[in-house]
């Protein structure tokens, strides 16, 4: 056999696609199975009854990638079967046949329906590229794969995973900043999820060129995938992340609007921004240093001109309720006389050629050394260099270049990196470079700054990345299709593990107009992550920098999300548990509904679970919006819609259109103008009549800190339950001392004047409401008028939150 693998070597040259062969030899062990095949050896392990992991190599040892799985197998009960020329490997949830003659597999769901299938030519190589041909079934739909322009199902289309720093790149453009090798396929038979867990160059083509199959492939290492099966998508998605991790609950403050330009200096400059927004009456809570805050851009320095005393100006900033987030890019200048190259050098922390001589490339600060941040050492050395910053009271941290990127944006091949333990060249670390800087910064974060939740921003990123950073979408442009491109990046980003993630509101690149920025501002209440940023040298761009009326707009759209953080911060901890996006593409909940690909509709998503958000370009003045099955209100008129159909929804600036599903439940707050402000005491409970009924669980802490993972929590469920016209609030759990002392719930679509609490009637209160406030009357945008809207005497009652188990009845 080792001979066989020896000759093998010496064919892996040639240009030939080579199969793995027929199965010779085959055995069972505690996960699964290992064999023998005439051309290399294969193993498939059964990880849980939902993920089994295939691996195939042309030699007798497998490679991996020690990054981004973090789950281990668990003892699963399965059963392993020979017949004639099938393998048959079964978990109570997938059920796996192995052809023995050609190393061809099916995977069925536990009722025998087919979910995916190998070609003939199922894995094989050419040279060192590995590759695993699929069939493709009928109706089949491909969702996800991380950070990808293009249209939601990815048909038709091929992607190339390898981390590029893009500025300005075209809404087709591929690829991107971050790489995440997941993708699922749907059709009538079911879903799966297929990561391909190789942190190479890899290829997913689904179908560019060809019509008999779908592939992915991969510039060298293993064939290692892994198929997820559950019945529904976004229990796919949970899989993936209990593989490759979950996000941890970030602090409070950055669910708040985030200010960003490259660059705010001087110092002044930086004030008079977080000034604005505090004389505007528009909340906010964080303000960026980009690359200007640096003596010639080098990191860990502060410019001492531009700013003489970071520390005071920070303090200042905090007064006003602004944390800081600062920029760091890994390219460390080579300077003698500048430590942290100084202590690179001695201490053997940077990315070098195979000859050991140090590899160098320009960036920002000129020629630059690399930090080889798939080094424990490296890691460490920065997570301690970031008290540099943490000493000035920054906050937060965003790690850009990280790709990593260098003028000429070709790097060589044959740098070498430690890839924690197993030198690797850059064609196999290049991808996971980023994510190690990230992971960097978040350790940074814990060492220097213990008791506050990290918060890293990431451009860069692969597999697993959720687990240490948030992300956004890089360097995009100022455009109405941009701007619609994001939502799809975000979605995808989300179907992909990465719930926390946002885009440059407005554009970095280019002049937004005004009215696309206001919409831009609407849009982005309803992402993850919520920053405006834009580049150097264009126009002001804060949200008061486009004439009153987008300003209003603006504001409105802020305070609507401050309003709303009672729900953001409660799906934010339950998507820390279940890993599951915020922002859910509606292929998610509505994978056989053709008209959620249809182009004018694949932007529409689902955020925190509730509103359905329909992103309009800001030149439209009416939209076709479609309402998949379920019952919908208009936010702001509580109008009633069925499902099912396609609307034609007017969409004036200052409302984008959004809708709350039928049967859910969220809760708002009052007015704050950043996260440390306290509400009033009082919680708003919206609970909207449906056919279905829902639970919401409304999760509280402190913000920030650790103490809710020793109890310092409080946990509600608020249940809506229509078949008994009631609603319930369970006891709560936990031991922080709740933000409300008092609940008020608005019914929407009710009809009662009447209900029971706790047994005892009440007359419900009415009154007008209106999520968002009235425009003054300026003489309008040219074609574009402002109505108001506000809902029409709604039903209420206000109740004691201290009352441990409540039961509203009589909700018809
Ligand atoms: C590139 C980043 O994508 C952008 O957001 C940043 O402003 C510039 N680098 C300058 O640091």
């Amino acid at each position: 056999m080792d001979y066989l693998i020896q000759e093998n070597k010496k064919q892996r040259n040639s240009s030939k696609n080579q199969h793995l062969g027929k199965v010779n030899f085959w055995e069972k062990n505690a996960n699964g199975i290992s064999g023998k095949t005439t051309n290399g050896s294969f193993k498939l392990s059964i990880f849980r009854e939902d993920i089994i992991r295939i691996q195939a190599s042309l030699f007798n040892e497998f490679e991996t990638n020690p990054y981004s799985v973090i789950a281990s197998p668990q003892p699963v009960d399965f059963s392993v079967a020979e017949e004639g020329n099938t393998l048959y490997l079964e978990t109570s949830l997938i059920s796996v046949q192995l052809q023995l003659d050609s190393f061809k597999l099916t995977f069925f769901n536990s009722k025998g329906n087919l979910l995916n299938e190998d070609d003939s030519l199922s894995v094989s190589w050419i040279g060192t590229e590995v590759s695993a041909y699929k069939s493709v079934q009928e109706g089949e739909r491909y969702l996800g794969l991380g950070e990808k322009t293009g249209n939601l199902d990815r048909k038709g289309k091929a992607f190339t995973n390898w981390n590029t720093d893009f500025f300005a790149y075209g809404v087709g453009d591929d690829p991107l900043y971050m790489s995440i090798p997941f993708y699922i396929g749907t059709h009538e038979k079911g879903s799966y999820g297929i990561f391909f867990d190789n942190t190479h160059k890899t290829v997913f083509n689904f179908g560019a060129s060809t019509n008999r199959f779908i592939y992915f492939s991969a510039e060298d290492g293993d064939l290692d995938y892994y198929f997820i099966h559950k019945p529904n998508i976004s229990e796919i998605i949970s899989s993936y992340t209990w593989l490759t991790g979950r996000m941890q609950m970030p602090p409070k403050w950055a669910l708040g609007f985030q200010q960003c330009r490259y660059s705010y200096y001087p110092d002044t400059e930086v004030y008079a921004v977080a000034q604005g927004f505090r004389d505007k009456k528009m909340p906010a809570d964080v303000i960026y240093l980009d690359i200007h805050h640096m003596e010639g851009y080098k990191v860990f320095t502060f410019d001492g001109e531009k700013f003489s005393d970071p520390k005071a100006m920070i303090k200042r900033l905090k007064e006003k309720g602004f944390k800081v987030v600062v920029i760091m890019d890994p390219g460390i200048k080579t300077q003698l006389g500048y430590y942290p190259y100084e202590e690179g050098l001695e201490h053997d922390l940077f990315v070098k050629y195979p000859d050991g001589k140090v590899y160098e490339a320009q960036v920002w600060p000129g020629w630059c050394a690399f930090p080889d941040f798939t080094k424990e050492e490296t890691r460490r050395w920065w997570a301690e260099k970031m008290a540099f910053y943490t000493e000035a009271g920054v906050d937060g941290f965003w790690t850009d270049m990280n790709e990593p990127a260098s003028w000429g944006q070709f790097t060589p091949n044959l740098i070498e990196f430690a890839y924690d333990g197993e030198t690797a060249s850059h064609r196999k670390a290049r991808n996971i470079y980023g994510m190690q800087m990230a992971r960097s910064a978040q350790e940074g974060s814990f060492l220097q700054a213990p008791s506050k939740r990290p918060f890293v921003l990431t451009r860069s990123g692969f597999s697993g990345i959720q687990r240490y950073a948030a992300a956004w979408t890089g360097d995009n442009v100022a455009s109405e299709e941009h701007m619609m491109a994001g939502i799809r990046l975000v979605n995808s980003l989300g179907m992909s593990g990465v719930a926390f993630s946002g885009y440059d509101v407005g554009g970095f690149a280019g002049e937004a107009s005004k009215s696309l920025f206001a919409r831009w501002m609407s849009i982005g209440a309803f992402a993850p992550f919520y920053r405006a940023h834009s580049m150097i040298n264009s126009n002001d761009a804060e949200p008061w920098a486009f004439g009153e009326e987008v300003e209003e707009i603006s504001r409105n759209y802020i305070k609507l999300r401050y309003r709303l953080l009672p729900t953001l911060y409660s799906k934010f901890f339950d998507r820390c548990q279940t890993g599951l996006p915020l922002a859910e593409s509606l292929a998610i909940s509505y994978p056989m509904e053709s008209k959620v690909y249809e182009s004018a509709f694949q932007n529409e998503y689902l955020f925190c679970d509730v509103f359905l958000v329909a992103p309009v370009e800001s030149t439209k003045e009416i939209t076709k919006v479609f309402l998949p099955q379920d019952e919908w209100y208009y936010l702001y008129s509580d109008q009633k819609l069925q499902g099912d159909q396609v609307i034609y929804q007017d969409c004036p600036l200052n409302y984008l259109p959004v809708y709350v599903k039928g049967g859910s439940i969220f809760a708002m707050q009052s007015d704050v103008f950043h996260t440390d402000q306290k509400p009033t005491g009082t919680l708003n409970i919206h609970v909207y009549k449906g056919e279905k009924g829902s639970t919401f669980v409304h999760y509280e802490d402190s913000g920030d800190g650790f103490d809710y993972q020793v109890g310092e929590y409080l946990k509600r469920s608020i249940s809506y339950l229509p078949e008994l016209n009631a609603m319930t609030f369970e006891k709560s759990e936990g031991s922080y001392p709740s933000d409300f002392s008092k609940i008020k719930i608005y019914f929407h679509g009710f009809t009662s004047k009447e209900i029971e609490v706790n047994g005892e009637p009440r007359a419900l209160n009415f009154e007008n409401y209106a999520f968002l406030e009235r425009l003054t009357e300026f003489d309008p945008l040219p074609e574009h008028n402002h109505p108001y809207f506000e809902i029409d005497s709604i039903g209420f009652v206000e109740i004691d939150h201290t009352q441990e188990e409540i039961i509203l009845k009589g909700l018809v």
